[in-house]
């Protein structure tokens, strides 16, 4: 499987701060995740960062000497301060003590991390801060202070997140995870095409019940529909996920409903659709569900004979939401997954459904699997999306949507 993330931070220079607590041991980890993200590292270290983790396991880690003084002079003119700060195209502070918070609140500029935050030129270069304390120091009204002074002059908090601590208190203030972190700057990093828009999404197979231990699915993963939920938060999207029954996380800054049939999916989506500018539909739902479902589980009887299943056909999702009133409804694109013909039976299908745009893909060769490829169909014809992992064309997909769908008068400011 190739790895989804790899080349996404190409071409991008991270400053990575370190000031001093154990969550240093995490932005070993981070370095390593920006490296295999494609991004090149500059480490900056005050001097309690150096007491909890050496700066020859983070050389090692960027391949680039770590910069510890303002004094360092390997820097031809010796100001590390300029220099560091105006070759990044993003400082990240991880960990960041309430001890260093206070020093950016303050505009203090003794260790050379905190001046080189305040030596960057604001505009161009963000300063992303992930704190990392003892929850009663989080909770403190003078770190809650500085936060907030931090914040109105520009810088963007990562977490901190909740949870066990290494002090064996348990609250927030944790720093959050290596992998969260590279994922908070691939989406800093992301075009915000989809800004101040709702999208409401459709993921996953649903789950139609016979009896208490059996029922119908399909072999839908849901991947597809929680890559497009990722990219639309990645594009400043506000994003709602209503999946079927699957095992995946949710996407950082994404609001999860989980559902299991197709009848409860609907009953999800059909409240939300109104205050939604845009809604994906990217659930395999079941067309039809059993007409009864027995309430305990169905026993062989020891003759041979078999149940009679009759079934009844599934509310459409997708074509109720299309047919909402006007000033009710959201811009809406489908799926279409096919075994042949696969953008004969697309233009079909949008036509009947009534929507817009509808995404047609090979079903056998995608469900489950890390990559698919697509083609967007709508009235003005047809484009493919080449195979790719399933981030990437989600990402190409929110961008085609965006494009596409109108800024509508129900889009939050
Ligand atoms: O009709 P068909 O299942 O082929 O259409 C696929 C598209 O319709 C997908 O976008 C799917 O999420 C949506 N759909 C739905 N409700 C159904 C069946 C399909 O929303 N009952």
């Amino acid at each position: 499987m190739t790895d989804p993330e790899a080349g996404t931070l190409s071409g991008r220079h991270i400053v990575l701060g370190l000031s001093g607590g154990v969550a240093c041991y995490k932005a070993a980890e981070f370095a390593r995740a920006l490296i295999k993200s494609g991004a090149t590292v500059q480490v900056v270290m005050t001097e309690a960062a150096c007491a909890f983790i050496t700066p020859v396991t983070m050389q090692a880690l960027s391949a680039r000497p770590v910069v510890t003084s303002q004094w360092d002079a390997r820097q031809p003119n010796n100001m590390a301060h300029i220099e560091l700060s105006r070759e990044a195209d993003a400082i990240v502070v991880a960990p960041a003590s309430a001890d260093f918070i206070a020093q950016l609140a303050q505009g203090q500029a003794g260790e050379l991390l905190a001046l080189l935050c305040l030596a960057r030129p604001a505009e161009r270069v963000p300063l992303l801060v992930a704190p990392a304390m003892n929850r009663e120091m989080w909770a403190h009204p003078a770190t809650q202070r500085n936060v907030a002074r931090i914040v109105a002059d520009g810088a963007r908090l990562l977490g901190p997140a909740s949870g066990d601590q290494a002090c064996g208190e348990i609250g927030d203030g944790r720093m959050l995870e290596a992998e969260e972190l590279r994922d908070e700057l691939i989406a800093h990093f992301q075009p915000k095409c989809l800004a101040g828009r709702r999208v409401l999404i459709t993921a996953g197979p649903t789950f139609e019940a016979i009896d208490p231990v059996r029922g119908i699915t399909n072999l839908s993963s849901g991947k597809m529909g929680f890559a497009i939920a990722r990219a639309a938060a990645e594009a400043g999207a506000v994003v709602t996920l209503v999946a079927g029954p699957v095992h995946l996380p949710t996407p950082r800054g994404v609001a999860r409903i989980d559902v299991r049939s197709a009848e409860q999916m609907l009953a999800a989506v059909l409240p939300l659709a109104r205050s939604h500018d845009i809604f994906v539909a990217t659930a395999a739902v079941a067309d039809w569900r059993p007409a009864a479902t027995s309430e305990h589980k169905i026993k062989k009887d020891g003759t041979g004979a078999t149940p009679a299943l009759a079934f009844v056909e599934n509310p459409d999702i997708l074509a109720t939401v299309a047919h909402l009133p006007v000033a009710e409804r959201p811009w809406c694109v489908g799926f279409a997954a096919e075994s042949h013909d696969v953008v004969r039976h697309a233009r079909d299908k949008r036509l009947r459904k009534g929507i817009p745009l509808i995404v047609a893909n090979h079903g056998p060769s995608t469900f489950g699997r890390d990559d698919n490829a697509l083609v967007l169909v709508d009235a003005d014809g047809e484009r493919e999306l080449p195979r790719s992992d399933k981030l990437r064309l989600a990402r190409a997909l929110v961008a085609e949507i965006a494009a596409r769908a109108p800024r509508a008068a129900r889009t939050v400011a």
